[in-house]
């Protein structure tokens, strides 16, 4: 199986920014894991970080061409903004995990409505790292249960 690991804007400072919520894990960490977790589960996996949002519909689009099966997003703060990502996830009708790191739902008003949301399948927050885990782990459990 083939995903897509997405991430936004600033993702790429974890470690470095607000830490006391983001934990003091670094992004590189985040990819590692990630990868590591592929391995184990023999999925193949890219990982893709951008702060640009048309750079994030513009790999969500490439996903459809290229044998992409599913896709982990973290789409940071584009989640509460951008329909345009969440189009772009609509138009690639693949399945769909939102990760968060986390628990959105505790925090500013602001945070509380999910465009990219809507067109996930599921959505995981507050539970660190681990969230992206768990998402990969239900893409290939769905893709598993579609296969039999
Ligand atoms: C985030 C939550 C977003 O509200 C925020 O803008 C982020 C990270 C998370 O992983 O918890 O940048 O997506």
């Amino acid at each position: 199986m083939k995903i897509l690991v997405l991430n936004g804007p600033n993702l790429n400072m974890l470690g470095i920014r607000e830490k006391n919520i983001y934990g003091n894990d670094t992004y590189e960490d985040l990819v590692n894991l990630v990868q590591k977790i592929a391995k184990e589960n023999h999925i193949e996996v890219e990982v893709y970080q951008s702060n640009h949002e048309g750079a994030l519909v513009d790999r969500i689009q490439q996903a459809y061409f290229d044998g992409t099966e599913g896709i982990v997003i973290n789409p940071a703060a584009y989640t509460h903004t951008s329909v345009a990502i969440l189009d772009a996830l609509k138009a690639v009708s693949l399945p769909a995990v939102e990760v968060h790191l986390s628990d959105v739902s505790q925090r500013e008003d602001f945070r509380q409505i999910s465009y990219a949301g809507k067109a996930c399948v599921k959505t995981i927050m507050g539970k660190g790292f681990l969230g992206y885990q768990e998402g990969m782990l239900f893409l290939l459990e769905m893709a598993d249960r579609k296969g039999e």
